[in-house]
């Protein structure tokens, strides 16, 4: 069990490596991937943060139902956090991340998918939030990260029934970005990833600072946001260097600065 990194050209692929349970969480390989997404948050050469799965069935088959079984409200609410911890910290890195769901994402292995920014998958991936079949409501963001991508009725009927749905549908509900033949899925990531690392590190974190504001049921000061983000990167060495490079018909070097 464990959450290896890979890194390459600005670009870090986190997989969540516990294949013989369908890469499902339990608390050590949570604060696996925890510790993981922190150490990334610091790394300035690390540009674009890619998130699969080991081996060719899951993504993740979500929390680990062997450990909560039999556990109390008390252990569960700390569960809980912990599942919120990681999916919080997901999104709110500075770098953007794609989840590469390469099968199964069911539960809390959805959640997590549905804290990254972009989602692409291979056409044998499948989500759901099946945990009403469990006797429990999904418990690591689902139920307010899903509606937005997907509309509130049809996440309710996906919450609701716990049905599972196939990787053409996630990609006519708006569920995920595109859809690849499975042996195409990491190689097509890394190429979006690698798109994402050559632009200015500074820029594309303000832009998904403001991004990050566009469902927090604030429109006005999201634009007055953005405004700022937009004033402050004239202060960047990136912005002299994009448009400088624009100017002189070459590509750009960004450092991030
Ligand atoms: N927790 C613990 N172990 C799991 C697991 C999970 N969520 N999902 C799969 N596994 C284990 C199985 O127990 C099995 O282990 P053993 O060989 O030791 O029995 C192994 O992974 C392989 O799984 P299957 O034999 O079941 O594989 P399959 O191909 O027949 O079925 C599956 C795949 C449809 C994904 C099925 O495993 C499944 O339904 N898993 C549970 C999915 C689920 O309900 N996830 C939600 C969990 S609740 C949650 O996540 C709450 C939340 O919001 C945070």
């Amino acid at each position: 069990m464990a959450v290896d990194v890979e890194q390459s050209g600005g670009v870090a692929t986190v997989t969540l490596n516990r294949p013989q349970a369908l890469n499902a969480f339990n608390t050590v390989q949570l604060q696996r991937l925890l510790g993981t997404v922190r150490a990334l948050r610091e790394e300035r050469d690390v540009r674009c943060v890619i998130l699969t799965g080991a081996g060719d069935k899951a993504f993740a088959a979500g929390a680990d139902i062997k450990e909560m079984a039999e556990k109390s409200e008390a252990q569960a609410l700390e569960f809980g956090r912990l599942g919120h911890a990681v999916t919080a910290a997901v999104e709110g890195l500075p770098q953007p991340t794609i989840a590469a769901v390469n099968g199964y994402a069911f539960g809390g292995g959805c959640e997590l998918a549905l804290a990254c920014d972009i989602r692409l998958a291979s056409d044998r991936a499948q989500f759901s939030q099946p945990e009403v079949g469990l006797g429990i409501p999904p418990g690591w963001g689902g139920t307010q990260r899903l509606p937005r991508l997907v509309g509130a009725g049809r996440a309710a009927e996906l919450i609701f029934s716990g049905r599972r749905v196939a990787a053409d549908e996630a990609m006519r509900i708006g569920l995920v970005n595109a859809v690849y033949p499975a042996d195409a899925l990491l190689a097509e990531a890394t190429a979006m990833a690698q798109r994402i690392a050559a632009n200015s590190p500074r820029a594309v974190a303000a832009a998904k600072r403001a991004l990050s504001l566009a469902f927090a049921g604030n429109p006005a000061a999201g634009l007055a946001t953005e405004a700022i983000l937009f004033a402050e990167s004239f202060g960047t060495e990136d912005q002299r260097e994009g448009m400088r490079a624009f100017l002189e018909k070459r590509p750009a070097a960004f450092t991030g600065v």
